[in-house]
């Protein structure tokens, strides 16, 4: 099966609710499309917000834990209240650094830019591999720390299908083609 269409099963009628602030359908299969046959073991998140991205996250690895957390109470609450289950925690991962090793990939959405930078900086030796999200102004920064940054910027146009098709469309977004997810190793 192509991995589009295994990320559009998996996802069933979530790959096409779009949510302001989410991380878009594009962005998501980038990190799937990355993510989907390395042998991680746990997710960790930091900026959960409503919810939206962690829950994607539970289905598309369904047998990969998912931890998501976010300083803000309220913003947890709304998440529990949507989606249940049990990844979402208020706090920051800073504080919870036990949580990540070599079988965790870290997607950072919440802090941005060089705080961002700061977060990525404290778990690059300690994860698999570290995602960023909204890396506009700071992918060189991410390039000192890191030895290989693969971002999410210029999709060809089939891959801008994929926000078109999913409901994402590219005024979602401040600036949209500037690298919005980054990968970085
Ligand atoms: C863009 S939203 C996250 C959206 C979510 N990942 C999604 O795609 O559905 C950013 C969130 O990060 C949270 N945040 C900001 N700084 C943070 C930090 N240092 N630690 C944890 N959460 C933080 C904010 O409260 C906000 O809820």
């Amino acid at each position: 099966m192509l991995l589009l269409a295994k990320y559009k099963e998996l996802l069933g009628e979530w790959y096409a609710k779009s949510e302001p602030h989410s991380i878009s359908a594009w962005e998501m299969f980038f990190f799937y499309r990355y993510a989907h046959d390395k042998p991680i073991k746990r997710i960790v998140e930091s900026g959960t917000y409503k919810g939206y991205s962690a829950f994607r996250l539970s289905l598309l690895f369904p047998s990969v834990e998912v931890v998501s957390f976010d300083k803000r109470k309220r913003h947890m609450k709304i998440a529990r209240k949507r989606f249940g289950g049990p990844f979402y925690r208020t706090g920051y991962l800073k504080d919870n650094l036990d949580i990540v090793d070599g079988d965790t990939a870290v997607l950072i959405d919440g802090p941005k830019s060089l705080e961002a930078v700061s977060l990525a900086k404290m778990v690059a030796g300690r994860a698999a591999f570290v995602a960023v999200h909204d890396v506009f102004d700071i992918v060189p920064e991410l390039e000192w720390i890191f030895d290989s940054v693969i971002h999410s910027g210029n999709p060809s146009p089939e891959e801008r299908e994929i926000d078109i098709d999913a409901n994402w469309g590219p005024t979602h977004y401040g600036s949209y083609y500037g690298g919005p997810l980054a990968i970085c190793k």
